[in-house]
């Protein structure tokens, strides 16, 4: 890849103002738990999204999408919705960002964007949430907009909500923009603090697995899986007035509300909400393990939210459970899952340093038998989140 800054200048024949880099993510344990005022773990990674700004005033927003070779012209008032996906991303953003300043004055009259980045889309790793973190940076800084990263991470995720579709939850946004290297976040998402934990894995790593598989379903699902929980979290307050949260409820009373009278209350609603209960008290737990330093036991609880999210939550696929049970009895494995929305994407698994090699090229032989299809191999690191290229 070409530097952000020189694509710039080629593409629009001056220096841009600013430059910013902005990664995408991984999540160690925590899943479907954001949107349910749960907790995540997440952490940035190296593999991101970069943009070049500079300003217009003539009204328009000029985008360059580098790695697709697709330029996109368009108003900066009156935005909507647009047919392009990636141009939602970006105008997702700038559209908050016009509701929170250009009512006072008309400060933003436009500007020239250049984007290009290294996040596999569609693998779960949050290349949207990095696009949309990496503009409304570059916005912040060059017009000085005196905006925390909390609240750039909760507009990026309206964005998310009203030009993509997707009702998502924070954790994205929240970790692009918060990073720091070699930690991890633990995120509460109900009342947004966090804190950050140093990972020491010594002989291991952190490895994903990519499917490539990308599904459709994944946004529509998504909205369902919401849509069920909110469903499920009504039906327990009837019961149990004083349950404000997912986090206020514990399994008994899920089997009590929802449990007991699964042909009333439906099935579906009853595994959601069991898997969200115990996904919320198993991240606790994880992070327990994971300041006493025992990994062993954090993997335990990687494979047991898998198990969850494939069993109860039905958001995975026959790929990723493949990718899982492979390598669950293998002692070099600590733990395993599927990461993120689901439907396709990666697994993320903690593997010590000197099987990597053998393990991944196994499973990958084995992988293409069954699927006909190539396991691509993602060493990760934890990096820095978002922040101005020097
Ligand atoms: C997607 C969403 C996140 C989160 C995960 C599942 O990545 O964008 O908000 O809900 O799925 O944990």
């Amino acid at each position: 890849m070409l530097a952000i800054r020189s694509q710039f200048l080629n593409h629009f024949n001056y220096v841009p103002s600013l430059a910013v880099k902005s990664p995408g993510r991984i999540n160690l344990i925590g899943e479907h738990t954001d949107y349910n005022h749960g907790f995540v773990l997440p952490a940035a990674i190296d593999k991101y999204i970069e943009v070049a700004i500079g300003k217009r005033t003539d009204g328009a927003i000029h985008m360059v999408a580098l790695d697709l070779g697709q330029t996109i012209i368009l108003p900066i008032h009156h935005l909507a919705p647009h047919a392009t996906p990636w141009v939602n991303y970006l105008i997702g953003v700038v559209h908050q960002v016009l509701e929170k300043t250009n009512t006072k004055d008309d400060l933003i009259k436009g500007f020239d964007i250049c984007i290009q980045g290294n996040i596999p889309s569609g693998a779960g790793l949050s290349s949207s949430a990095a696009v949309e973190c990496a503009v409304i940076f570059a916005l912040n800084e060059l017009y000085q907009l005196q905006l925390t990263k909390m609240e750039m991470a909760l507009m990026a995720q309206k964005a998310e909500h009203e030009f993509a579709g997707v009702k998502c939850g924070l954790m994205d946004m929240f970790a692009s923009l918060h990073g720091q290297k070699n930690k991890v976040i633990f995120l509460d998402c109900a009342s947004l603090a966090y804190a950050y934990y140093p990972l020491e894995l010594k002989d291991y790593s952190i490895v994903l697995f990519d499917t490539q598989i990308k599904h459709a379903l994944a946004s529509s699902e998504y909205n369902t899986r919401r849509l069920e929980c909110e469903q499920g979290l009504k039906m327990i307050q009837e019961k149990y007035p004083a349950v404000k949260i997912f986090r206020d409820i514990n399994t008994e009373q899920v089997e009590d509300c929802l449990g007991s009278n699964k042909a009333l209350t439906g099935v579906k609603i009853y595994q959601r909400c069991k898997y969200v209960v115990e996904e919320i008290e198993r991240v606790q737990l994880a992070v327990k393990d994971l300041t006493a330093g025992d990994m062993q036991a954090f993997g335990k609880k990687m494979f047991a939210t898998h198990e969850g999210l494939s069993k109860l939550y039905e958001v995975s696929c026959p790929e990723l459970d493949f990718l899982v049970e492979a390598v669950k009895q293998n002692e070099h494995v600590i733990g395993a899952r599927m990461m993120g929305g689901g439907f396709g994407g990666c697994t993320i698994n903690i593997i010590k340093n000197s099987e990597l090699d053998l393990i991944s090229k196994e499973l990958a032989a084995a992988y293409l038998k069954k699927y006909q299809k190539p396991l691509v191999v993602y060493p990760i690191s934890i990096e820095e989140g978002t922040h101005l290229l020097a």
